[in-house]
Order: structure tokens, then sequence, then C-alpha cells
């Protein structure tokens, strides 16, 4: 993408037509969790296009070949708690042998600085890590998670969101250049609560009713 050289911008209309639904105030929390989850399906098709794969020899009903199959323990997907566990399942239900790790963290409302309390990932040796949230604002939650990753030895890793801020896209391509981050939609610009223009609200809030 033209200026943010590490994002991809999945707007397949399939995406965007779920998404405009997930934007709306009015959208119930059953659907709400439903739509998260959808779009994280869609969009793990696309993230996950490099996986690596094995050859497996199988039979057809007519002959003997050499197939191809992920590898199981590919890949970890790494969800930024709260709001980040809503996308989970979609993406699982697409890679069943996906392993999945967690990072706990918020963003304190007045600082808007990430506060971890909580990390549990599978060994990182030759896995392929997805880290996901719904929401990257001004980026710190993400750059943090990133880093803690980085700190426990994970080496392949790319993010995936549902909503960016250029803010948010900006301070990831400056703390980590490498990790190549997928968002459905880059939107306006962040307003003084560090809340994404025109975004969807709090997306933890929104998923698990807590106002
Ligand atoms: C939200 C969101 C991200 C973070 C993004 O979580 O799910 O984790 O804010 O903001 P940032 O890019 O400015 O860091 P929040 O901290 O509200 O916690 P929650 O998931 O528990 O609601
Ligand atoms: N976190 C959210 O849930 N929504 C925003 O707009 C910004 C951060």
């Amino acid at each position: 993408m033209p200026g943010f050289p590490n994002l991809t911008v999945l707007d397949h209309p399939l995406i965007l037509h779920k998404l405009s639904y997930l934007r709306h105030r009015e959208t119930p929390k059953k659907l709400f969790k439903e739509l998260v989850e959808e779009i994280a399906g869609f969009m793990a098709y696309e993230v996950t296009r490099d996986l690596v794969l094995k050859e497996v020899p199988i039979e057809t009903p007519l002959e003997s070949m050499v197939a191809q199959r992920t590898r199981h323990e590919n890949p970890v997907i790494v969800p930024i708690l709260r709001a980040g566990l809503g996308m989970v399942e979609g993406i699982v239900r697409l890679v069943p042998g996906a392993r999945v790790g967690h990072i706990g963290l918020y963003r304190n409302e007045e600082t808007l600085q990430p506060v971890e309390y909580y990390c549990k990932i599978p060994p990182p040796e030759g896995r392929d890590f997805i880290l996901v949230d719904p929401m990257l604002a001004t980026g710190g939650s993400a750059s943090a998670a990133v880093r803690f990753l980085k700190d426990r030895g994970v080496e392949s890793l790319r993010f995936m969101c549902i909503v960016a801020a250029p803010e948010g896209v900006q301070r990831m391509d400056r703390d980590h250049p490498e990790v190549p981050i997928f968002t459905a939609a880059l939107d306006r610009e962040l307003n003084e609560n560090g809340y994404i223009l025109p975004g969807l609200g709090d997306a933890g809030d929104r998923l698990f009713g807590t106002k």
C-alpha cells in the first residue's frame, strides 16, 4: 500500500459488506461477535497464503500421487486479550491444526499505554505466528505484543487486524518494520481519546457486552 510498505488491505467485497454491519452502531452483540469471526475467517485465507506445506503420498480412486498439506504445527494464532479472542474461532475453523497462544494487554485509558497481564504461547521454534486484534489504533498494544513475542523467541510473525488507523500502522512500521500487517480497512485517523474514526467503537466492549 503506498506510504505503508508493510500494510496489506484485504478489501474483498464480502469482507467490506460484513464490515459495514460490524461498524454500525445498532448491530447487536451476538451479530457483532459472528461478524468478527466471519471476517477473521475470510482474512485468514490471504494471511496464510504462504504457509509452509509438506508433501504427503495419497491414493486417489485412480492412482497414487504426492499431495500437499500444511504442517500441523503451523500456524500459532495469538489473540491480544480481550478483543483478539473474537477472531480466533474464525481462523481455527479454517486451520484446525493451529495452536493458540494468548497475550493479555489492556490500554490504560488515560495514558493510552499498554499494560501486560498475561502471556502463554507454545514453543516458538519452527512456527509461524499470527498476532490478532480487531483494532490497531495508536499501535501501542500491537507493538508491545510483538515485542513480548520477539523476547520469547518468536521469529516468524505477522499481525492481523480488522480496522487500522494510519497512526498505528506508522507506529508498527517504525517499531517492527519486518512484521507484515493485514487489515480489512485503513480508517482516517484517531480522535483525542485514541479511538479510530470512523471505526466501530470499542471492540472489546461490543464483543463482550461490557458497556
Ligand atoms: C483495544 C483493542 C486493542 C487496543 C488498540 O483493547 O482491542 O488491543 O485497544 O489500541 P492501541 O492500538 O491504541 O493500543 P483495549 O485496550 O480496549 O482492551 P480490551 O481488548 O480488553 O477491550
Ligand atoms: N480500541 C478499540 O476497541 N477501538 C478503537 O477505536 C481504538 C482502540
